[in-house]
């Protein structure tokens, strides 16, 4: 693996398969009493947050924990860049303390990249913008991964606000890697413009249709609307786009019991998915969450242990 995890573009298909065997191994630590490796020790690794979160950081901060690096929180709100410091030089300063890994989440797409730049230490990219959040999207695959087996040859279906969505960016590039079929299904004002080429190239489909795809589908994904990255009417009313693209409970009985269903949280109940949906038993979205902590310690073991650890 690189030094840094800015993209999904930084792992090839092995690298990704050689992660998700690490992180097997991590949630056997999970369910450990005493959850703790030294693996990490005298390592420090700093979650420098730029914009809210509660699974990602939490689960970064506990992943450095077990495996014994010192980790440091700090959040926009707290830090000297809401004095007006800039990201340069805000990140500098930490770095200059001597990091090992900065874990990143900007609202700006391309900042992951453009501090790997400017810093020595190994640069995890939690979020930036609406580009990429390639940790969601290793831990999606790893939970579709422990639930269906290899994902080579599986339907997953990407559904909801993709315009907007970094999730849904990492987690196309991360599937097809894997050899799974995806289809990525939105309303035609939250379909990412160029998407056409994009989805020839990298050999994926798209859909305005819901009830089309939904049927052929071996796993769905739902994915959040982000009203805080909408400036402007993107769909004429909540019940439209629920009446549209929603997971609701009509479509929960077309899906039938058996088909995984995902969100990368926060979610909107009752407005891209019912809660009937959330809370069904094939949901995994707490299984997710869970997977959230042991994909992040292996993507910090694959980036700073060395290799006689
Ligand atoms: C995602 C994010 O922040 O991009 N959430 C997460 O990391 N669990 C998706 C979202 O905010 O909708």
């Amino acid at each position: 693996m690189r030094r840094h995890l800015l993209s999904v573009d930084d792992v090839d298909a092995d690298e990704i398969a050689a992660l998700l065997a690490t992180a097997t191994e991590m949630h056997d630590v999970q369910r450990r009493q005493v959850k703790k490796l030294p693996a990490l020790r005298g390592r420090t690794v700093i979650n420098l947050f730029f914009e809210d979160s509660t699974r990602t950081r939490s689960s970064f901060e506990i992943a450095g924990k077990w495996l014994s690096a010192d980790t440091v929180n700090i959040t926009g709100k707290g830090s000297s860049a809401s004095k007006g410091e800039s990201l340069r030089d805000t990140v500098r300063t930490i770095a200059a303390m001597g990091v090992d890994a900065l874990v990143i989440r900007h609202g700006a797409s391309g900042s992951a990249q453009q501090v790997a730049q400017w810093v020595d230490a190994s640069v995890v990219n939690a979020g930036d913008g609406t580009h990429e959040h390639p940790s969601q999207a290793l831990l999606d695959a790893y939970t579709l991964q422990q639930r269906m087996g290899p994902l080579e040859g599986r339907h997953v279906v990407l559904v909801g606000d993709l315009t907007h969505s970094r999730v849904f960016r990492s987690n196309v590039k991360c599937l097809t890697k894997l050899g799974a079929e995806v289809t990525a299904v939105a309303p035609p004002t939250l379909m990412p413009s160029g998407v056409e080429a994009w989805s020839r190239e990298a050999g994926f489909a798209t859909s305005y249709d819901l009830d089309e795809v939904l049927p052929k589908a071996d796993a769905v994904m739902m994915l959040r609307v982000q009203r805080e990255r909408m400036a402007g009417g993107y769909f004429p009313s909540a019940r439209e786009y629920t009446v549209g693209y929603g997971l609701t409970r009509d479509r929960l009985d077309v899906l039938g019991p058996d088909v995984p269903i995902c969100h990368p949280g926060p979610m909107n109940r009752g407005l891209e998915i019912a809660a009937d949906a959330a809370d069904a038993a094939q949901s995994l979205v707490l299984d997710q969450v869970s997977a959230g902590v042991a994909v992040r310690m292996a993507i910090l073991y694959h980036l700073l242990a060395g290799e006689d650890s």
